[in-house]
């Protein structure tokens, strides 16, 4: 009897065989698609890139807020050398006429300024009247402020008007800026890879670029079928003043570097780490959440196990 049992299920394992080789065969089958798609989207990206996109066939004029230093500097030199008339818009005048002229200079296009203080929300009709009338191609969403340093939120020096000057230049300013949408050919969103996932002691820096990335990602979905190109810009450290990195590295590239990296990913992605080390860094860092995660599930499981086994002892 216990033969003929054991005879019935080798016969069963035998007729099931082909059904497990079929379904084993197809999971492999999937995975290397999938594999083979991420590597041609990768190559697209990151090798031949979307660099001629960008071009004053969008409209004359670019604008970048926050023009004066840093990754929005980059922004606005590389701009002017594709031929873009350079609206620069930023806190000091004497920096903007510095940037102005040496643009002029360099590329030969005609540039024009506004100095407005983002922390005040009584500037956009300044800024309105400066750009009325102007047929604007791109605009860069660039101007942020972060910590002074890495602080406990109750512990923020001044935390008042700490908070209303960072939800004004990060936040107010991408919405307002973004009301002269009609007519914008592409937008950057400079968000953070500080927004992709809560960052303790730099907490409101981080909340204010996840919403900058939520607003991007939503206004894109929304204006996509108006062929408006809206890009969240997410990346990790830039060597720059907000950073005080003076010596930049692979990860931590200078501004130029990090510009005409992420300026070729532009209608390629709607959500970028814009530059391919960042990229990386991005898919190890949820890797490793992944892992947290799994492993901490799998610690509770065995806590609640040993929790039920002591009770019924
Ligand atoms: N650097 C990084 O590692 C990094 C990483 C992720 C995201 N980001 C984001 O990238 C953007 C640029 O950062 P960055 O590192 O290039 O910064 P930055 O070097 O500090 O330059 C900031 C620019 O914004 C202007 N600005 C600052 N506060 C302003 C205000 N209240 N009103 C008008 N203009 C103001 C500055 O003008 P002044 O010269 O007059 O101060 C300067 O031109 C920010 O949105 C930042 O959050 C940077």
């Amino acid at each position: 009897m216990e033969m003929l049992k054991l005879s019935n299920k080798g016969e069963m394992i035998r007729r099931a065989e082909p059904l497990f080789f079929w379904v084993g065969a197809s999971t492999l089958a999937l995975l290397a698609l999938w594999l083979l798609y991420r590597l041609l989207t990768g190559f697209r990206i990151w090798v031949l890139g979307n660099g001629r996109l960008l071009s004053p066939k969008l409209g004359k004029w670019a604008v970048v807020t926050g023009a004066t230093d840093g990754i929005g500097k980059s922004y606005a030199e590389e701009l002017a050398r594709r031929g873009f008339a350079m609206m620069l818009i930023s806190r000091s005048q004497e920096k903007l006429d510095d940037v102005a002229k040496s643009l002029e200079a360099e590329f030969g296009v005609e540039t024009r300024t506004i100095a407005v203080d983002f922390g005040k929300t009584d500037i956009y009709p300044k800024i309105e009247a400066g750009l009325s009338g102007l047929e604007i191609g791109v605009l860069v969403n660039n101007v942020g402020v972060s910590y002074p340093y890495p602080e406990y939120y109750l512990h923020i020096p001044d935390l008042d008007n700490f908070l209303t000057n960072m939800i004004n230049v990060n936040m107010t300013s991408v919405c307002q800026v973004s009301l002269f949408l009609p007519g914008i050919g592409v937008i950057l969103n400079i968000s953070s890879a500080s927004g992709m996932y809560p960052v303790p002691l730099l907490t409101v820096y981080s909340a204010t670029k996840a919403f900058m990335d939520f607003f991007s990602r939503g206004l894109q979905e929304e204006y996509r079928r108006q062929g408006i190109i809206i890009q969240s810009v997410l990346p990790f450290f830039v060597a720059t003043k907000m950073t005080r990195i003076r010596k930049p590295t692979l990860d931590k590239p200078t501004p130029d570097r990090y510009v005409a990296a992420e300026l070729t990913t532009v209608g390629l992605q709607s959500q970028t780490n814009g530059y391919f080390p960042h990229a990386v860094m991005n898919i190890l860092t949820r890797m490793n959440r992944l892992q947290r995660t799994g492993y901490l599930h799998r610690r509770k499981l065995r806590e609640m196990k040993n929790g039920a086994s002591l009770k019924n002892e």
